[in-house]
């Protein structure tokens, strides 16, 4: 095979090591713009993981890259006078003038070619297209890719933060963080040591700093030069340096661009490492992909009796997914560095521990295994923290883990911090929970969770999504509600809530499993809504509500609430999300009214914040109240979670105690990006801005996840659907996996040393 690698960096050289290795018959050759001992930047970083795969290719070259590379096992984060250590990381930090130097030595000695100072144009690219093929390994400024990029279709998302790559004569122990404030704003840095060899006055360690654009701007940098660079980093970070010194190498404060491509290969040419995609500088994954791309590119080629565009495409199948989920993992490292100014509030070890799972790669569970004292403090200062809010005295031999802790919200004391998210269960008989409600909820409330919400419970009987949703409107409702509540205060820890609600335009459905579609007209009921926009195509057309349509409304929510009071419901909830009727208030894309309750997001708050007002004045005073939101409408024109900072901030002033941050189901033509934890970002944002507590909800499904939602302070509670759905004993479950030990009801005693075996 000829093969011609446009780029010689470390994606381009590996690849022509693999494949001149593979068969010495191939021609391989790579062309470069930069001369043999030029390089940009300082180190990069590899994982052990990482390594283990170069040992893997090419022993030759992963023995020479050992004898170079620094270890460490630490990350530091230090956070105003403190610093945060935690332990078992397994990384090594390597000169990236050493990687090539190695790289190209061995490419040298299997007998690639290697032309240097060939600064090639797009045009250029065309000299190469004879060869079997071409690999545009020309970094994140391809010329291969702009060449053909009505093929590759790139899209270039440009970052807000600016950042310059700096090194540091200072030799680190650990992957450092320096969180640093001046009266120009907040300076975070990124730095890690990458050589044991380095002669005195030369750098040792890559030092980034990265800040917002105000922040640079304000301090003058914007168009500074190296040397201004430099002397102002050093008088910022003196005091961590150590009477070290900063080095410059072409450093340029940047914006960082996450480059994703629609397609990988062209014909004969195909793209690899930072010219196909990027992934933030803060995880340290970019030279790693670009190699784990020549090694997938390298054995597709290998393998094939097939053709190379057979290979090429193979190479796509399996890298796109890998990348794209370092993609993901890098995008939410990279929103925590744009936002960290968010977290300054939080206490030092907080702060460490929210910056270690920023990404969701690393959690809880992970720190466990990785540095047990580490957890072991985390878990103690939560404890304390709960202790503090709560009034209970808790262990500290050993601490709970975070989701154990108990929390109080008005009189009401929650054990734990699991909670079951409302679920409708379209059982009901005119509005009335029969046994199904009772098994459903009291069977949860046994599994474990610390409080159970019972789903939507409407306020009217026009007010229902379908004829099996339950109520809370006519007398013999609050006996029925009553024996559940009852069992689940009699036999469970729990406590119990009910989330009232109106369907509006979403109302007079089948139930799910009858097909959802929209009730005939002799069993429909009339829907009403903000405005007379009905839901889809097939939809009833509701009512636009006038004054005396909400005031109407606004005494079904009092006399619900005074039967849920009733019922002896421990809080209560007031749905706002989802797109029914309070929500179709809030979203503008279903609030188009012209008064003063449409416009302005004050102006559709204004009948939400009525009913809030009124429940809470019926509702006892001692009992909380929780209001879900939908954080996001996930559609064109709709809200932002930049907007749910305004909801929760009218929320808290009327008296919410807690916003339970959900997203979505507002708008037909919405498009939520699901995903693990997806709505958690939203919850820690309110928590934090506005400083009300919150419950995160949306693909929560592991015990760990629950910890690092706690224990990062992203939310004061998580709640569980479909996961409490598939296992009612999910909390008692994630006890027993933590060695947490749980009361069990009387009845059941004889389990509670019991472990059974399900393999
Ligand atoms: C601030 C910062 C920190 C980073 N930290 C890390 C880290 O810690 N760990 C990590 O693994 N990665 C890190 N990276 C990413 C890393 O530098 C790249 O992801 C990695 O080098 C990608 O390898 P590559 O071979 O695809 O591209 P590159 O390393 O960019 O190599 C491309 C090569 O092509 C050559 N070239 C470009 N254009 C032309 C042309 N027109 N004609 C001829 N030759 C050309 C270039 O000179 C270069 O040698 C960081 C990046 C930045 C910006
Ligand atoms: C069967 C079912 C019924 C639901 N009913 C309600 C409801 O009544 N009220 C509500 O706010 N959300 C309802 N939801 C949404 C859940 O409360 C939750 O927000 C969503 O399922 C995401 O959580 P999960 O990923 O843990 O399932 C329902 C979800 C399911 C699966």
């Amino acid at each position: 095979m000829h093969i011609v690698c446009l780029g010689g960096g470390p994606a381009g050289l590996y690849l022509a090591i693999l494949m001149k290795k593979a068969d010495p018959r191939n021609r391989v050759r790579v062309i470069e713009r930069n001369r043999p001992s030029d390089t940009f930047g300082f180190g990069v970083v590899f994982s052990d993981q990482t390594l283990e795969h170069l040992r893997d290719e090419d022993a030759e070259s992963y023995d020479a890259i050992e004898r170079s590379f620094y270890h460490w096992d630490s990350i530091d984060v230090f956070y105003r006078d403190q610093v945060v250590r935690s332990c078992g990381h397994g990384f090594a930090g390597l000169g990236r003038h050493d990687l090539l130097r190695i790289l190209q030595q061995r490419a040298q000695a299997l007998g690639v070619e290697l032309e240097f100072e060939r600064d090639l144009a797009p045009h250029d690219v065309d000299a190469y297209l004879d060869a079997d093929l071409v690999v545009g390994s020309d970094g994140l400024n391809s010329v291969v890719r702009t060449r053909f990029a009505d093929a590759f279709a790139p899209q270039i998302d440009w970052r807000p933060n600016r950042f310059v790559w700096l090194g540091s004569t200072q030799p680190l122990p650990a992957f450092t963080f320096f969180f640093d404030e001046n009266e120009h704003g907040l300076w975070r840095v990124h730095a890690y040591r990458y050589t044991q060899n380095a002669a005195p006055g030369e750098p040792q360690s890559t030092f980034i700093v990265e800040c917002t654009a105000e922040t640079l701007l304000r301090a003058g940098l914007d168009q500074a030069d190296e040397d201004a660079t430099v002397a102002y980093c050093e008088a910022l970070f003196a005091p961590r340096l150590g009477g070290h010194k900063l080095c410059k190498n072409r450093s340029m404060w940047r914006s960082f661009p996450t480059v994703r491509c629609g397609t990988w290969s062209h014909k004969n040419v195909v793209l690899l490492g930072d010219a196909v995609h990027t992934a933030h500088f803060s995880i340290g994954s970019g030279t790693k992909l670009a190699m784990e791309d020549a090694i997938a590119l390298a054995k597709a080629l290998r393998s094939g009796t097939g053709s190379v565009k057979d290979a090429l495409t193979a190479y796509e199948a399996e890298r796109r997914p890998v990348v794209e989920s370092i993609q993901r993992t890098a995008q939410t490292s990279l929103e925590w560095f744009e936002h960290t100014e968010r977290f300054m509030n939080l206490e030092p070890w907080q702060f460490g521990f929210s910056l270690l799972t920023r990404s969701l790669r690393i959690t809880h569970e992970n720190l466990q295994q990785r540095d047990p004292s580490f957890i072991a403090q985390v878990n103690e200062h939560i404890a304390a923290q709960a202790e503090q809010q709560s009034g209970i005295k808790l262990s500290r031999h050993p601490a709970p883990p975070p989701m154990f802790t108990p929390l109080r919200i008005r009189d009401l004391l929650l054990p734990n911090r699991i909670a079951v998210s409302p679920m409708c269960q379209y059982s009901a008989d005119d509005g009335t929970p029969g046994e199904w409600h009772l098994v459903h909820l009291g069977s949860r409330a046994i599994g474990g969770a610390g409080l159970v919400i019972a789903e939507m419970t409407d306020v009217c009987r026009d007010g229902r999504i379908s004829p099996g949703c339950a109520g809370l409107y006519k007398p013999e409702h609050v006996p029925a509600w009553k024996r559940i509540v009852d069992f689940v205060h009699q036999h469970s820890d729990a406590k119990i809530g009910v989330q009232l609600a109106h369907a509006g335009r979403k109302g007079a459905v089948a139930r799910p499993w009858q097909g959802d579609a929209p009730l005939p007209p002799d069993e429909a009921w009339p829907l009403i809504a903000p405005s007379a926009i009905a839901w889809n195509a097939q939809s009833q057309v509701p009512r636009e509500m006038t004054r005396a349509d909400m005031l109407t409304l606004l005494s079904d929510f009092v006399s619900a609430t005074e039967m849920a009071d009733m019922a002896g419901f421990d809080l209560l909830e007031l749905h706002m999300a989802h797109g029914y009727l309070l929500s179709s208030f809030i979203s503008p894309l279903s609030n188009l009214r012209t008064d003063e309750y449409g416009g302005s997001l004050v102006n559709r708050m204004r009948f939400p914040l009525e009913v809030f007002a009124a429940v809470r004045a019926a509702w006892p005073e001692e009992k909380p109240i929780s209001v879900r939101i939908s954080a996001h409408d996930w559609a064109p024109g709709g809200l932002l979670p930049g907007d749910a900072i305004g909801i929760a901030k009218l929320l808290k002033q009327a008296g919410a105690d807690i916003v339970d941050v959900s997203s979505g189901g507002t708008a037909q033509e919405g498009r939520p990006q699901y995903g693990r934890l997806y709505q958690t970002p939203f919850a820690e944002e309110l928590r934090l801005q506005v400083g009300i507590a919150t419950m995160a909800v949306g693909n929560i499904s592991s015990y760990s996840d629950a910890n690092s939602i706690i224990a990062a302070g992203r939310a004061d509670l998580a709640l569980l659907a479909r996961a409490h759905l598939f296992d009612p004993y999910w909390t008692r479950h994630a006890a027993a996996e933590q060695g947490h030990s749980m009361r069990w009801p009387d009845p059941y005693q004889s389990v509670a040393h019991y472990k059974p075996r399900f393999k």
